[in-house]
């Protein structure tokens, strides 16, 4: 769908051209498009601003039925997001014209002062992710994606870059992929049910695929994990997806929390806040998401996801307040609150994975507590580790991919705070002050002397209102930045 392309726009004819513009500077090579640009700019209306827009139809100079300039704003503003903004407006504005393909020209990198690789990849990944619709439970279908987005690059560029298109494509796909099964209701992702979408996408890449059902994971003392489950119809799983190079030195584990639906449990929560917790298995979708993406990307070490999949619901078999569990690792745990589940299904996988696969890296992703939305907004996850080398990695991995990230502190006196009289540990801390914090070092328990960190991305993974590169609804948030993370391992 991606394509590099070096045609003659005054001889090849196309349907519609986008222009990049520049408030303050030509950043064009092609004379032909700066030449277009310098009368579109004669329009009052039109200076290149950022969200500035004008369409011309019919020009002489090209055989384009229409060319689109949009606005990128001044010189210093702008940068790989305002790269992907604009690609993003540009493929949504062609999808609600009702036209098949577009061809974006490609600014020169030298004048924005940015690397082409970076420039490239910017533009793909903002009109790939931009060309995704939601509309499986539509009847009726109103737009469609485009077949195809060109770029219009130098002859020598279409070459060099091209393996870079089926990059950003795989890794695309991915958070496209997550975003879907975050949209997907949640009477149709129960445990079961998001099991085999995620087994059925994985198998696809060659991804060796195990998955604990109820009986194993009874077998093998998952108890915090049965625990969440306990209340709800629908049976846990837990997914485990490998990829396992040849001669494979290093494994990294990635953890994604996978609530299909959090109601709260017995501490069910107030109605307000139910209404996206659909959303709670966004950490689940990523990890999935990025090994699909790995198996295309091929890296030289082992990736595995270990992926806990439970509905917490409330009912007569729920697990209470008060109740004491036994975790896979063996500590106990009393539950404070049912409403913080997302930590016990979490330390049961990260039990078992450190146990299993013994990973120099282990990374957990998860949608755990309002209070990282409270403290960060809903566009910024937090991360909290031990390592300062890794937090750093993933804060400048999160820069690139514009899925930012805030390094939080993990205070060793805090730990206080969620005792427990009767069991080693309590789920809920004793106030409701600092709860990214206390949910995160209630994780740290459990880690051994593994390389960790934890993402919390309650904040990012779904938003309310539509942006330029996605739609209303799960972001995919996690997939770009895990890729871009593992490039460095
Ligand atoms: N899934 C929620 C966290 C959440 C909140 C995600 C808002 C996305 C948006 C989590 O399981 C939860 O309920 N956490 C509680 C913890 C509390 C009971 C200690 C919270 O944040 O209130
Ligand atoms: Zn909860
Ligand atoms: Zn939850």
């Amino acid at each position: 769908m991606l394509h590099l392309t070096a045609v003659d726009i005054t001889k090849t004819k196309t349907a519609s051209l986008v222009i990049p513009v520049c408030e303050d500077k030509d950043i064009h090579e092609n004379t032909t498009i700066s030449a277009l640009v310098k009368k579109a700019k004669k329009i009052k209306e039109f200076a290149g601003d950022k969200g500035d827009e004008v369409t011309f139809y019919h020009l002489k100079e090209i055989k384009a039925d229409r060319v689109v300039f949009l606005g990128l704003g001044k010189l210093e503003k702008i940068d790989m997001e305002s790269l992907r903004e604009m690609a993003g407006k540009a493929t949504k504005e062609m999808i609600r014209k009702k036209l098949p393909a577009a061809l974006i020209a490609v600014p020169s990198a030298h004048k924005i002062e940015l690397e082409m690789p970076f420039v490239l990849e910017a533009l793909l990944e903002g009109a790939f992710l931009a060309n995704h619709l939601f509309d499986k439970y539509k009847k009726e279908k109103k737009y469609t994606p485009l077949k195809k987005i060109n770029f219009l690059v130098k002859p020598d560029e279409a070459k060099k870059y091209k393996g870079l298109s089926s990059r950003v494509a795989a890794i695309c796909h991915g958070t496209i992929l997550a975003r879907e099964w975050v949209n997907t209701p949640p009477n149709d992702k129960k445990p079961e049910r998001l099991t085999r979408s995620m087994i059925t996408r994985a198998k696809k890449e060659n991804l060796k695929v195990t998955v604990l059902d109820e009986k194993k994971l009874k077998q093998k003392k998952f108890g915090a994990l049965l625990a969440v489950a306990a209340g709800s119809q629908s049976k846990p799983r837990m997914v485990v997806l490998e990829f396992n190079p040849k001669k494979a030195e290093k494994t990294v584990v990635l953890v994604g929390k996978g609530v299909t639906f959090d109601s709260g449990g017995i501490n069910l929560k107030p109605s307000a806040s139910l209404a996206d917790m659909k959303s709670d298995m966004s950490g689940a979708a990523a990890v999935a998401a990025t090994l699909i993406a790995a198996a295309k990307l091929k890296p030289t070490f082992k990736i595995i996801g270990v992926i806990p999949v439970v509905e917490n619901m409330p009912s007569g078999n729920a697990a209470r307040p008060g109740d004491i569990i036994k975790s896979y690792n063996g500590k106990t745990v009393e539950i404070g609150n049912t409403d913080a589940e997302g930590r016990l299904i979490l330390i049961d996988a990260i039990s078992f994975a450190l146990e299993r696969y013994k990973p120099q890296i282990l990374i957990d992703m998860a949608t755990l507590t309002g209070a990282c939305v409270v403290a960060l907004g809903e566009k910024i996850a937090g991360v909290f580790s031990f390592d300062d080398a890794l937090a750093e990695s993933i804060t400048q991995s999160g820069k690139k991919t514009h899925e930012r990230c805030w390094r939080m502190p993990l205070p060793e006196d805090y730990k206080e705070l969620f005792k427990s009289d009767l069991a080693d540990l309590n789920n809920m801390a004793n106030t409701r002050y600092g709860g990214a914090i206390t949910a995160a070092l209630f994780l740290a328990e459990f880690v051994t002397d593994t390389r960790w960190a934890h993402l919390d991305i309650a904040g990012p993974a779904f938003a309310k209102k539509e942006s330029a590169y996605c739609g209303s609804g799960g972001t995919g948030f996690g997939v770009r930045l895990l890729c871009d993370l593992l490039d460095k391992f």
